[in-house]
This record gives structure tokens, sequence and C-alpha cells, in this order.
């Protein structure tokens, strides 16, 4: 114990945010945000190249008066959604900041992406970097320096969050994953990421201050394990990856603002996880100046906000030092140069709708990776007899307004069209949904509808399609129909949470079809979790699946699945109860209508399906589950080492770089397994690695591989774990412990379809 807590005060942190305290047992579970000052000077140690890129930015900075520094930590109107302060005189450009993170809002000839939720279910690391890849060409086409995304806040605590569907899934490591790959592809094209929101932005309701009711905005009161293990978690794989900028939140953590909390932004962000970028404000998200300058923010989004002159004057009076001011600057110029953005980068290509203009097409072939993903992401839940894939059908009936491309009744019933006011998901209501409402929609160029994939396929084959996209209980029922197809969905958008995980008309929809037809098949569309138990078990729903948010190729990749062109390969990013109330305390935002609302995160670490295992309820759809067309068998468990040595905590003699400490990312242990395809077709399986360690949720997934298997096929699959995949964060020491003791090992095709166990034990 002393050892570490020597550690944490004289090498980790120059400022001890363990407060003095020796034993686990006196640290409060909720307080006020521990004072962590003065912010580190970021000074490019992580790597080589970050070293040059802050050599260049300070030669930079030592040129610029401080006018001009408060000038390019501000936002202006401009032609993106925000717009820094340019320096003319250095020919410093201002940089061009949009959303979002499923694809460029509000312009043309851009493409729309599966949301970030969609490509959860894929557990495709290779897809979830093409995606970055694809999607960081398109903002660097339009000369986009800086992309809002991607997102980990909220993670998805929040079983009716609005924001879900954004971010990738509520397992911090399938989250981090992600994470980790999606930013590496877009910087890969010398776009900045921003991973956001920094942080615990995990519900709507009183997310900013004077929203819904008067007072402050909500504080999510989490203790530094649950902060570490789960909500911080999938940013460190962006900071890892080099992440130029984050994101902090609009609401508060422990009675503090997200963007001027130190221990949030000084201590955890650029101390502890070694962070070299820049932290910028959600928009409108600061509340104070100096207070926000001297926690960590380096620019304010989109306008001037507390800063501009009275920035410069608090600098002129000591209240913010040169030292934080010329960090600020520094921080954001060494990132640019860090992407590359000082050389060649293109024009900025963004215009109004009312704006004449030579386009700027980006889309490239992007098309067909939103198809592939797309169909990666379906998740297929329910499959009886095999029903699916669909034997080349000659007559079907499609039922839903899910089915078509609809404008909203209440609103401008027959416009789409780009610009922010008009995002797809903020007004399509009630028609195929491919995305969900708010900043994080996109605006698609066109959109295939399930119907219009479904109808080319039967025209191909001379067959009959018939349909009602209107009807509670459609009549006629099509009886000589093969199959019956209802398409129906689950909206959710940024700036309210969901009052429910399911709707009437929809559930009336599946359930009259299914008294008139004894093959009827369900696509939902969802933002997220969508409770099915109205009707899952009729014997007439025959099949099943969740679309969530596919994209503009929704039509195709969902007919891809249906006629077994692909065979599903996606799994379940969240748990699908039988009823909303076993969700339990974490079913809805926290409601309170005093003026400092609280929300104490008492469930710790046991949120999704760590909660539903620690308290033995059986869920409808677990938490990574997902069926194909084929069947698969798993053998031959092998834990490279039945025995671990590794010191309990990291060297504290080797330097902290961007991603925190090094070693947290080196492989510890290694297990393999073996996976065969046993059925008849060709298909990916998801093995999924759960382990339990000591003193933490019974399960926790820590590895998955996406294997494709022939029929007959056998082949190995491995599991790589870091330290910090075996570590808990010790509170005292305030660094990642490996657990001194046994490991439970599980392999399995979901977190509750567990084919192989063992065990193996660390000892130190
Ligand atoms: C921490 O405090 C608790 C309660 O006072 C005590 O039971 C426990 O032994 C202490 N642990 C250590 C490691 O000192
Ligand atoms: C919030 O308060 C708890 C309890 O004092 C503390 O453990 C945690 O580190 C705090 N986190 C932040 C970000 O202030
Ligand atoms: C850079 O920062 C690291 C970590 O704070 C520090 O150890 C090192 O001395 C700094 N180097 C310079 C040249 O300022
Ligand atoms: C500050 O930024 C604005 C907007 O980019 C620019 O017009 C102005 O010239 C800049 N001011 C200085 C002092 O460079
Ligand atoms: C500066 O502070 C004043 C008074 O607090 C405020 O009205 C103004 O909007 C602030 N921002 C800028 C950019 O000057
Ligand atoms: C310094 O200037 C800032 C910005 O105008 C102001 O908020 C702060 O109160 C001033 N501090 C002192 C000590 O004058
Ligand atoms: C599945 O098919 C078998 C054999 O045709 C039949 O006996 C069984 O009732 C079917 N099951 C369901 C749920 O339809
Ligand atoms: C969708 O449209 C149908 C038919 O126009 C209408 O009855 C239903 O209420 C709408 N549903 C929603 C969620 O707007
Ligand atoms: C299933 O569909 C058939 C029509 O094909 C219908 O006769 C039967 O009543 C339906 N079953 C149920 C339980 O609704
Ligand atoms: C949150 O936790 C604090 C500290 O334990 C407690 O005083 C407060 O009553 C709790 N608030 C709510 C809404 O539960
Ligand atoms: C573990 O799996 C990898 C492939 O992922 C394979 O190359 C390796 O040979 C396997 N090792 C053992 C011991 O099975
Ligand atoms: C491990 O697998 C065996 C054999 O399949 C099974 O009987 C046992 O219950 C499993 N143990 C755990 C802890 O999952």
């Amino acid at each position: 114990m002393r050892l570490s807590i020597e550690f944490a005060a004289l090498v980790l942190l120059p400022v001890c945010l363990c407060q003095g305290y020796t034993n686990e047992s006196e640290v409060p579970l909720y307080g006020q945000s521990p004072p962590v000052y003065p912010g580190p000077v970021a000074n490019g140690t992580s790597n080589p190249a970050w070293a040059s890129s802050y050599s260049r930015a300070k030669e930079l900075v030592s040129q610029m008066t401080l006018e001009e520094k408060a000038n390019i930590t501000r936002g202006f109107t401009g032609r993106c959604v925000g717009n820094s302060g340019a320096i003319p005189r250095l020919n410093i450009p201002s940089l061009c900041f949009a959303d979002a993170p499923d694809g460029i809002r509000g312009q043309e000839f851009v493409s729309a992406f599966p949301a970030m939720i969609h490509l959860a279910a894929t557990f495709a690391p290779d897809l979830m970097y093409q995606y970055g890849y694809a999607l960081g060409k398109e903002y660097r086409g339009k000369g986009i320096n800086v992309a809002l995304g991607p997102v980990a806040g909220p993670l998805g605590r929040v079983a009716r969050g609005g924001r879900n569907w954004e971010g990738l899934s509520n397992d911090p490591y399938l989250a981090g994953v992600g994470m980790g790959a999606v930013t590496r592809g877009m910087q890969d094209t010398g776009v900045i990421a921003t991973p956001k929101h920094w942080l615990l932005n995990e519900q709507e309701f009183r997310r900013r201050p004077g929203q819904d009711v008067q007072g402050e905005a909500v504080s999510s009161n989490v203790d530094d394990r649950t902060l570490h293990e789960l909500y911080a978690f999938p940013f460190m794989d962006s900071i890892r990856e080099g992440a130029g900028s984050i994101m902090c939140s609009y609401q508060r953590v422990n009675n503090s603002y997200g963007c001027q909390n130190s221990k949030l932004l000084n201590g955890i962000l650029k101390t502890e996880l070694g962070f070299e970028g820049f932290v910028v404000s959600d928009w409108l998200a600061q509340h104070a100046g100096v207070a926000s300058a001297n926690a960590g923010l380096d620019i304010v989004m989109p306008d001037g906000g507390f800063w501009g002159k009275n920035l410069t004057e608090a600098v002129k009076n000591g209240s913010v030092s040169t030292d934080r001011i010329d960090d600020m600057a520094t921080r954001i110029l060494a990132t640019w140069y860090q992407l590359g953005q000082d050389r060649d980068y293109p024009e900025i290509g963004i215009y109004s709708n009312l704006q004449k203009h030579i386009p700027v097409e980006v889309q490239g072939d992007h098309a067909s990776l939103i198809r592939e993903i797309g169909a990666a992401g379906t998740v297929l839940v329910k499959n009886v007899n095999n029903t699916l894939p669909l034997n080349n059908p000659k007559f079907l009936a499609v039922y839903g307004y899910d089915a078509v491309v609809k404008a909203s009744p209440w609103q401008n019933p027959a416009r789409f069209g780009g610009g922010y006011e008009v995002n797809f998901g903020w007004n399509i209501l009630n028609g195929t949904m491919i995305t969900g409402g708010g900043s994080g929609s996109s605006t698609p160029s066109y959109v295939v509808s399930p119907f219009q994939a479904i109808n080319e396929r039967i025209a191909k084959n001379r067959g009959t399609i018939r349909w009602d996209f209107e009807s509670r209980n459609p009549y006629p029922p099509y009886v000589n129909a093969e199959a019956c197809l209802v398409f129906i969905n689950a909206y959710a958008s940024e700036s309210f949470d969901r009052t429910s995980l399911q709707d009437e008309f929809s559930d009336d929809l599946v359930n009259n079809v299914a008294a008139n037809c004894s093959n009827t098949i369900v696509v939902v569309h969802s933002t997220g979790i969508r409770t099915v138990d109205e009707w899952v078990e009729h014997p007439n729903v025959t099949a099943v699946l969740f679309g969530l948010l596919p994209g503009q190729e929704s039509g195709n990749s969902i007919a891809d699945i249906l006629y077994g062109d692909v065979a599903p390969s996606g799994k379940l990013p969240f748990t699908v109860a039988k009823k909303e109330s076993d969700y339990g305390t974490l079913l809805n935002s926290s409601v309170s209508f005093d003026a400092f609302p609280q929300d104490n995160f008492t469930e710790g670490l046991y949120i999704d399906y760590r909660a539903f295992d620690r308290d033995e309820i059986e869920p409808r759809f677990e938490f990574g589950f997902g069926l194909t067309y084929t069947t698969f068998h798993y053998s031959s468990l092998h834990i490279h080492d039945e025995s671990v040595q590794v010191a309990s905590l990291p060297d504290p003699n080797i330097l902290i770089v961007q991603g925190g400490h090094p070693q947290l990312w080196e492989t510890a242990l290694s297990i393999n397994a073996t996976i065969s395809n046993t059925g008849k077709v060709a298909a990916y399986e998801v093995a999924q690695l759960y382990i339990g360690i000591p003193d933490a949720p019974a399960r926790q997934l820590r590895g998955f591989q996406r294997v494709w298997l022939q029929p007959g096929e056998t082949k190995p699959v491995q599991f790589d774990l870091t330290r910090r995949d075996l570590s808990i964060w010790d509170v005292v020491a305030q660094q990642w412990r490996v657990q001194n003791g046994e490991y439970g090992v599980w392999v399995g095709a979901s977190s509750r379809d567990l084919r192989l166990n063992g065990t193996f034990s660390v000892t130190n």
C-alpha cells in the first residue's frame, strides 16, 4: 500500500489525486470534484512525431501576440458548424469543425453511414477501421479539419437514453475496440478525430442548465473506480490511437461542469492519459471563463463564449497564466501539424442550400462498404425452422411504415433536403429509419428503402409483391404470400430521452399481421433496445431481426440477409430484456426538479448484462447474442500460461504517454480456442471471451474474434489480453492493478451461451 501511494504521488501525478487516502474505505463514494491545478503543459513527449509537431507549434506560438492566441482558442460564425479564429498574419487558417459521427451532416454528395451502435453490432474491428477511414475521406474531401466523433459518451447506462445510438455499446471493451479503430481510420486520412462527450453525459433530461427545468444541469456523481472501468475505458482506446481532440460534455460531474472540471480535464485526461491534443467545448457548454481555462479547456465553441477579449484580460491580470494560454494555442497547432493539415489540405467545401456552387462530391465507392456494414450489423434473434433465408420467393407481402421512405406526417409531409433542420433522422419519424435524430443524424444523398430493394428482387424473379404501409390492422391478409415482412422502428433523438422501449401501434401491427399470416418475419430498425415480448413468442412470428440503424443502403443490406446472399453475423451490443422494468433504476434517466439535480451512479459497474448476471434476471436476448444460417462448435480452450506472473501495478519508472501508462497496452496473456462450422452455410462467427476478474462483475467481455468459416471448416481463434484487460482501477494507488488470485475464463457465442470455460491464476 505505502509503495502504491508513493508511486501515485511522486511519479504518476504531479498533483496527488488520491487526496491522502490510505485505505479504500476512507474514500467517499460521492463528493465534490477534487481540484487538479495547474494543468500539465503538453510537450509532445509521447513519441517523436508529437515531439516534432510540438516544436513546430511552439515556434509558431512564440511569434503570436496575446490577442492572436486568444483568437485561435475561440469560435466564430462561418461556413462550418464550428470555425476557429484564423491568424492571417501568420497564415494560420480557420479550422472547420463538423458533425456527425455517422456522416457529414447538412451537405449533398455525402454518404449516410450506419450509426455507431450498428457498427458495434458487427463486432468486426476491420469494418470499424474501414468505417473510420471512409468517413475520414469524406470529411477531408470537404475540407473539414475536425470531425466531431466518434462517440463513447453516452456509453448507454440508461436503457431509454436519447443518444445511446450515437455511441457504440454500453460494454466498455466493445466500445473501446470501436473507438480505437474508428479514430485510427479517420486520422489516417489526416482528419482530426474528436471522441466525445468527455465524460458521463449519460442522459438528455436536464443535460444543460435551464433545459427542461430551471436550474443547473444534472450532476453525474460517479465513484472513481466506475469512472475508470466503465466510462473512461473506451476513450482510452481513442487516445491511445492518437486522437487529436476531445469534446467535453454538457452536464456536471460531481457538481462541476464537464468543460470546467479540472479532475476530468487536467487530471484524468491530460495527466493520467497523457492527452497531447486539445479539448473543445460542446456547443455552448462553457459556463465560466477563468475556471474553464484553468481546468483544461483549450478551445470554446461555437463563439467567443466567456473568452475572446475576456481571456486576454484574464491573462493580463494573472487569473489565467501565460503558460496556460500558450499551452492552449500550442495544443491546437501541434495537433494541426501532427495530422499534416499544414500541407495541401483541401479547401473548405461546405455550402448552404441557398448558395449556388460547384458541388464537392466525396461519396467515392463508400456505398458498398455501407451496404456491407449494414448487413454485418443486422442481428438475427429468432429463426424458427430455417424460415430465413428466403428460398427464391415468388410472392411476398410487405407491411409497416418503416418499409418505405416517407416524410413525417406532422411536419413538411413531402420534403427532404440538406441542412440542419431537415436531418433525415430528425423529421422522417414515420418512414424507414436509417439514423436517429439530432446533431448525430446524417443527411443521406439517397436512401434505398427495404421496400425498394425487395420490390426489385421480386421484379427480377417475375414474382408478386403486395404491401400496406399505413394500416394498423392490414387488410386483406395476403394469404397466398410465402412470407409477410413487417417493418417497424423505435426512434430516439438528442435532446430528449425515450419514454418507452416499445410502442402500441407497432406491437399491434405485428400481432395483427401474425394473426393472419403463419410466416411473419419482423424487422426492427431501432436506436437501441426495443422490447419485443408483446409478440416475439407468437407462433406465427417465425423470424425476427434487429436492423438497428443501417444507413443509406438500408434496403440492400436487409435484402442481402433475407435472401441469404449474406449470412447474418451481427450480435446485440446491449441486452434486450423481457420487460422494461428488468432494467430497474437504469430504465429511465434521473428525473429531478431540484435546482441542483443529482444523479448518483450507485449501481457502480453493474449496468446492462453485468446487472442481469448479478441479479440472475433472464433476458429475452442477451448481450452478444445473434443467430446465423449455420451452426458452430467450440472446442480446445487453451490458456497460454496457467499461472501469469505480472507485477500488480505497472512500472512507476516508465513515463506516461498518450493513452496512459504504456504497459497497460502490453499483452499479458493469450487464450486460444477452436471454432468449427458444423452446418451447411459459410458464415462468420463472432467468438467472445468473457473474463471473471476477482472483485469485479462475474463476467466481462475482454475479447472477440470474427472468423469466416466454410461448412466443415475449423479455425483457431486467439484472444490477446492486455494488462488493462486483467486489471481493476485501484482508487488508492490511482493506477490499474492486476488482481492476485483466480480469474474465470469463458469463450462462447454470447454473454450467456458460454461453450468453454477454464481459469488461470495470477501471482504477483
Ligand atoms: C481499511 O479499513 C477497513 C475499515 O476501517 C479495515 O477493516 C481494513 O482492514 C483496512 N484495510 C487496510 C488494507 O488497511
Ligand atoms: C467524484 O467523487 C468521487 C467521490 O469523492 C471521487 O472518487 C471521484 O474521483 C470524483 N470524480 C470526479 C471526476 O470528480
Ligand atoms: C515534458 O513533459 C513530461 C511529462 O510532464 C516531463 O516529464 C518532461 O520533463 C517535459 N519535458 C520538457 C522538455 O518540458
Ligand atoms: C481572428 O479570427 C477571425 C476569424 O477567423 C479573423 O477574421 C481575424 O482576422 C482574426 N484576428 C486576428 C487578430 O488575427
Ligand atoms: C466576455 O464577458 C462578458 C461579460 O461577462 C460577456 O458578456 C461576453 O460575452 C464575454 N465574451 C466575449 C467573447 O467577450
Ligand atoms: C481578470 O479578468 C477576468 C476577465 O475579465 C475577470 O473575470 C477576473 O475577475 C479578473 N480578475 C481579477 C483578479 O481582476
Ligand atoms: C418445425 O418443423 C418441424 C418439422 O417439419 C415441425 O414438426 C415443427 O412443428 C416446426 N416447428 C415450428 C415451431 O414451427
Ligand atoms: C405512423 O403513421 C400511421 C399511419 O399514418 C399513424 O397511424 C401512426 O400513428 C404513425 N406513427 C407514429 C409513431 O407517428
Ligand atoms: C397463424 O396464422 C394462421 C393463418 O395462416 C391463422 O389461421 C392462425 O390463427 C394464426 N395463429 C395464431 C396463433 O394467431
Ligand atoms: C447522492 O449522494 C449523496 C452523497 O452520498 C447524498 O447526500 C444524496 O442524497 C444523494 N442524492 C440522491 C438524489 O440520491
Ligand atoms: C492460436 O490462434 C492463432 C490464430 O488466431 C493461431 O495462429 C495459433 O496457432 C493458435 N495457438 C494455439 C496454441 O492453438
Ligand atoms: C464449465 O464447463 C463445464 C462443462 O461444460 C460445465 O459443467 C460447468 O458448469 C462450467 N463452469 C462454469 C463455471 O461455467
